[in-house]
């Protein structure tokens, strides 16, 4: 049993579940299945190769699918109205990393997602556990690292290539005679997001602790995403001004002269808050119109300042043997001072991309492998 469809001159209308939907002549062409070849899984379809554009000559529902006769060319499109009803229900294409995010406060450090190295690097669950975390809390502890060089880029390779930084493949973090950086001395980190002079902020962040046996040196970390939700309620004008304007960055030493400009609240599509990017460290001379600065700096100061309050911040001493892992783009980390004659500390770091983070989440969820097990065996 067939159903004909109402055609308009540039697309047609599909009854879905609120009623006629309306889709465009050239969105529909472009997603018929054959425009995708099954051997690349690549477009190989050209939409402006029709001379005239796509336009519907027929077009009725078949059971549950969609069958379009074009009139400019031999062809039949069959698209399930499943497909349609997911781009009317979400404007977008489900995806499986799509996750929301879970906020976390100042007690977050307990509920931490804890997995084992050796689960990470040989067990598909343990490789969902640990992308499944760091999609919803931005946050996760890998324990039980083996303590040698190569450990943590075998770590890493198993959510993503390795994205290099100016400090190279990889960085150690500990007291140096010339530090390029304050991260290296023994004094207070103050909370930050890594590398925004890069045109592209490192995306998700490792740092394997191999000694801490110093007095001090407690980590600092909380959800950026949480304080900046926190000053949308508190300050909606202040919130706005930092989700809305983009100041620069640096990182410059002998050689290098990175400079870019980020956003510091940075928003998804849903206009939700996606995450942050601060690092007064890092920041150069704010180079907005100077009567905006009467308002913005005011804002940012009271960002920064929140996240100095209890209700946000967790402290912990990272210890050696385990890694945390977090996103760069979302959780904002620092660090107490430490005595330097106390012992010795010495972290290894690394990064790679969000993108291939969330890439190595959604071929495991594809394949039902979500972590949620692991989490579930954690609990009992
Ligand atoms: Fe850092």
């Amino acid at each position: 049993m067939t159903q004909s469809l109402r055609l308009a001159e540039k697309g047609l209308f599909v009854p879905l579940n609120d009623g006629e939907t309306y889709f465009n002549y050239h969105w529909l062409r472009d997603a018929c299945p054959t425009a995708i070849d099954p051997q690349t899984r690549e477009r190989v379809f050209d939409i402006s190769s029709l001379e005239s554009g796509p336009v519907a000559a027929a077009a009725q529902i078949d059971g549950d699918t969609l069958v379009i006769d074009w009139a400019h060319e031999a062809h039949q499109t069959r698209l399930p109205l499943a497909q349609l009803q997911d781009f009317a229900d979400h404007g977008r294409k489900p995806d499986p990393a799509d996750l929301p995010r879970k906020l976390w406060y100042s007690d977050g450090y307990d509920s931490f997602r804890r997995v084992r190295q050796a689960d990470v690097t040989g067990t598909d669950e343990g490789r969902a556990a640990l992308s499944r975390a760091l999609v919803e809390d931005g946050v996760a502890l890998v324990t039980d690292m083996e303590n040698s060089d190569e450990s943590l880029t075998r770590l890493v390779n198993s959510l993503g290539p390795v994205t290099p930084s100016a400090e190279g493949d990889h960085f150690e973090v500990r007291l140096e005679i010339a530090p390029t950086n304050l991260a290296f001395t023994a004094g207070p980190l103050e909370m930050h997001t890594d590398l925004p002079g890069e045109e592209t902020a490192p995306g998700v962040q490792f740092l394997h602790c191999r000694e801490n046996t110093v007095d001090g040196g407690r980590s600092l970390f909380l959800d950026g995403a949480a304080v900046a939700k926190a000053l949308r309620e508190e300050d909606p004008q202040a919130f706005d001004l930092l989700a809305s304007h983009d100041i620069p960055f640096f990182y410059r030493h002998d050689g290098w002269d990175y400079r870019a400009h980020q956003r510091v609240i940075e928003l998804d599509a849903r206009g939700n808050v996606a995450g942050v990017t601060l690092s007064q460290h890092l920041q150069d001379d704010i180079d907005l119109p100077q009567d905006l600065l009467d308002d913005y700096y005011p804002a940012l100061c009271k960002f920064i300042r929140m996240m100095q309050q209890d209700r946000f911040l967790c402290r912990f001493r990272l210890n050696a043997g385990e890694c945390i892992v977090f996103d760069n783009h979302r959780i904002v980390h620092g660090r107490e001072a430490f005595s330097a004659e106390s012992g010795a500390r010495h972290l290894r770091g690394c990064y790679t991309d969000r993108g291939a983070t969330w890439s190595t989440y959604r071929t495991l969820a594809a394949k039902g492998i979500t972590g949620e097990r692991m989490d579930r065996a954690r609990a009992a």
